[in-house]
């Protein structure tokens, strides 16, 4: 058989401007690169760059990743961009990956599907914003991965609080030589070039200064407009699990009631082990058929109370529920006592004192969770615009039973059985230790 001819091919890569150049240029002295880059500093575009470039002069295998599937499929279309026009390469639509006539692949794909990276040796991973990931995801997911052939990450995102993406960031800036491999760069809006003037005082002109700083100052902070510190750290409670496993607990369920549009959703929540059970979210059916569900998943888990969100529609139906024998109880969501739950949740996260099954919305929710600052000070929370926020609601509910579970106030079902009355002072007062040092961190992190 006569060999094979090697066919050369010319593509044509669109020119990187001057910063994201200078970026790349740092892979050539640093396996991983960390870049803390702006809003719209074309983070996306040169990450795409890479691995297509990367794939295209070696053959080898890459890999691009992103923290939502939102985002994925802007790598994906950006990525396709590049590479729809070179002869002989094909896209597989549903997997998100290219693969090259030289043999190099690009896949795509999110942290929502971690496992499609475990095994592969890779030798290079784009991390797009890396700081919305779980610190696993890099320590467990894709290190392992570069071992092998000693591939190359870049780890590029708007910063996010003080999170690993901080913490790889100040390997980059360290001077220690276990560090060498990792080199740190920031990048602000003023550093990028394809923005005049003009525009970015546009922008800085309607944008919130919290924001500003953090998004596109890209400045490390504590605590930006995100309430949940990243909240992947707490997505780790079993997912299947039968109210025999955690029998002899007491537990408590937080119900949010959907309006048009939006989600239903009961949250249970095990105040012993301080651990979600059971999440249901629906949307779209009859108050009646709602209810009828609610008073099921309750006859199954017996939870110990109920906080159920007591405006408009939530106020009927508790009614008629608290009829059949269930014990639910109305909470008056206002924007202080919203503040007052969200906030004992966001501690919560923080101290990673609560864990939360990992039930799809749920951690997107949590995510987009904003909290904002009007003109008066006054603290407002809640998902952005169009988002939902029914999840963190429920759970905050369930979180705010959790809290009071062992108040006197509250009488529950399995309380006397449970906690003898030396106990049960003891848990008092552990309580009131909670709440002080609960004050306390809370003004650490700046939040009135
Ligand atoms: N080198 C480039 N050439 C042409 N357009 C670019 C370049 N870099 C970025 N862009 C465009 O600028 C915009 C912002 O880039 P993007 O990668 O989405 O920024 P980021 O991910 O940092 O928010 C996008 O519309 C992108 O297509
Ligand atoms: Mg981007």
């Amino acid at each position: 058989m006569a060999p094979a001819r090697k066919r050369k091919i010319t593509v044509v890569m669109p020119a990187l401007h001057d910063g994201q150049a200078e970026v790349l240029d740092a892979l050539n002295h640093h396996r991983f690169i960390v870049a803390a880059m702006s809003r719209r500093y074309g983070k996306t575009f040169m990450g795409g760059w890479k691995v297509t470039e990367s794939a295209l002069l070696t053959g080898g295998k890459y890999f691009w990743l992103a923290p939502s599937y939102k985002r994925a499929q802007e790598g994906f279309d950006l990525i396709d961009s590049f590479v729809r026009e070179i002869p002989g390469q094909r896209t597989f639509i549903h997997d998100k990956r290219f693969v090259l006539p030289n043999g190099g692949t690009i896949q795509i794909g999110t942290t929502r599907d971690p496992h499609e990276m475990r095994g592969k040796g890779l030798d290079g991973v784009v991390l797009d914003e890396a700081a919305y990931m779980t610190p696993e995801t890099w320590t467990d997911v894709v290190r392992p991965t570069l071992l092998i052939d000693q591939g190359w990450a870049m780890l590029l995102s708007t910063p996010w609080g003080l999170n690993w993406f901080y913490e790889e960031f100040r390997k980059g800036e360290s001077d220690d030589p276990v560090f060498a491999d990792w080199a740190a760069m920031r990048r602000t809006i003023y550093d990028n070039p394809m923005l005049t003037p003009d525009q970015i005082e546009q922008e800085r002109l309607t944008t919130p200064p919290h924001v500003w700083l953090v998004e596109y100052m890209a400045e490390f902070h504590d605590q930006a407009g995100a309430v949940f510190n990243n909240p992947g750290a707490v997505m780790n409670a079993p997912m299947a699990v039968r109210p025999r496993d955690v029998e002899g607990d007491v537990l408590v369920g937080g119900l949010d009631w959907g309006r048009v549009e939006d989600y239903t959703v009961f949250s249970i929540i095990d105040a012993t082990t301080k651990r979600g059970v059971y999440t249901e979210r629906f949307q779209d059916t009859a108050w009646k058929v709602q209810r009828a569900r609610i008073l099921e998943i309750y006859n199954y888990w017996k939870p110990s109370v109920i906080w159920a969100e007591a405006n408009a529609a939530g106020s009927p139906n508790i009614e008629a529920l608290a009829e059949t024998g269930m014990k639910i109880k109305p909470f008056q969501m206002t924007p202080k006592s919203k503040r007052i739950i969200i906030e004992s949740l966001a501690l919560a996260v923080a101290d990673k004192e609560i864990s939360l099954q990992n039930i799809p919305a749920r951690y997107d929710e949590y995510l987009a969770f904003q909290q904002s600052v009007s003109a008066d000070g006054r603290v407002k929370y809640g998902a952005p615009l169009h988002g939902h926020d029914d999840v963190v609601i429920a759970d905050a509910l369930a979180w705010y039973g959790v809290d009071h579970a062992f108040d006197n106030s509250v009488s529950l079902r399995n309380y006397s059985g449970l906690y003898r009355s030396r106990d049960r002072r003891g848990k008092l007062a552990r309580r009131d230790y909670g709440v002080n040092r609960r004050r306390a961190n809370l003004q650490r992190r700046g939040v009135r």
